[in-house]
Parts: structure tokens; C-alpha cells; sequence
């Protein structure tokens, strides 16, 4: 295993690309989704759940997958946290509370 891969995601799960866990952590659902893919620089990070944002070819990607998904866990009073590491791999965390959103709700 080089270095990059046993960086800050630990070392990738046996030979699945991706792992999902799910775990009640002190009253939250977590949901997991880890690869070993190309991961993200910085840059890409930073804009990840902006709408319309893409590195996708012209004509291959909306930019809307991660901008959607972070208002529907937003509306359900949850957060999506990321790590990624350039040429090791992504891992996405889903917190969604089991008792839901404290005020509001789904629009
Ligand atoms: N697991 C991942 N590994 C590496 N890069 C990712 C990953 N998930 C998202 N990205 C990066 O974030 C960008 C935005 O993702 P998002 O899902 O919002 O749109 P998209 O995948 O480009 O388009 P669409 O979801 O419409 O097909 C991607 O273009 C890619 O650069
Ligand atoms: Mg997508």
C-alpha cells in the first residue's frame, strides 16, 4: 500500500471500491460511502455543493448530484461531511437525526 493510500481515509477496504456503513452515532444515522477513486484537490472541495459545479466533460454532468443531495439532508436537519485525498480516495458521511429536524422541516 503506498503512502497516499494509507493517508487520512485509512486504508481502503480490502479490495471493494466502496464500503457503506450505517451506525447510530449518539442520535444520528450515519451512512458512509467511501471509494478508492481519483479523490478531490482543494479547489474541487471547496465548491462541491454548489449547483451547476462539474469537472465532467461538457454534456456528461449536471453539477446538480452533490448540490441536491446537501439540500435533502439539510432539510432533514442533517449534515454531509467529506474527506478526500488526491489519487487515494473520497469518503462521504450522511448525518441524518433519528428523531429529524428540530424546527421546519422538508419545504
Ligand atoms: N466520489 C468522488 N470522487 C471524486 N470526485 C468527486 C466525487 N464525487 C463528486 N466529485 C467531484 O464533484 C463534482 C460535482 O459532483 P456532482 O455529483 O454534484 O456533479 P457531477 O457528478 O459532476 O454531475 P451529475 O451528478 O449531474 O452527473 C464532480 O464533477 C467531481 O469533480
Ligand atoms: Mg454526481
Amino acid at each position: 500500500m503506498s503512502e497516499s493510500q494509507a493517508g487520512v481515509l485509512g486504508p481502503p477496504a480490502l479490495k471493494e471500491r466502496t464500503t457503506i456503513l450505517c451506525i447510530d452515532e449518539g442520535g444520528d444515522v450515519v451512512v458512509r460511502i467511501r471509494d478508492t477513486g481519483c479523490g478531490m484537490p482543494a479547489e474541487t472541495l471547496k465548491k462541491l455543493f454548489e449547483p451547476f459545479f462539474t469537472t465532467k466533460p461538457v454534456g456528461k454532468g449536471t453539477g446538480l448530484g452533490l448540490h441536491v443531495a446537501y439540500k435533502i439532508v439539510e432539510a432533514h436537519g442533517g449534515r454531509i461531511d467529506v474527506r478526500s485525498e488526491p489519487g487515494a480516495g473520497t469518503e462521504f458521511a450522511v448525518f441524518l437525526p433519528v428523531r429529524g429536524p428540530r424546527t421546519g422541516g422538508i419545504p
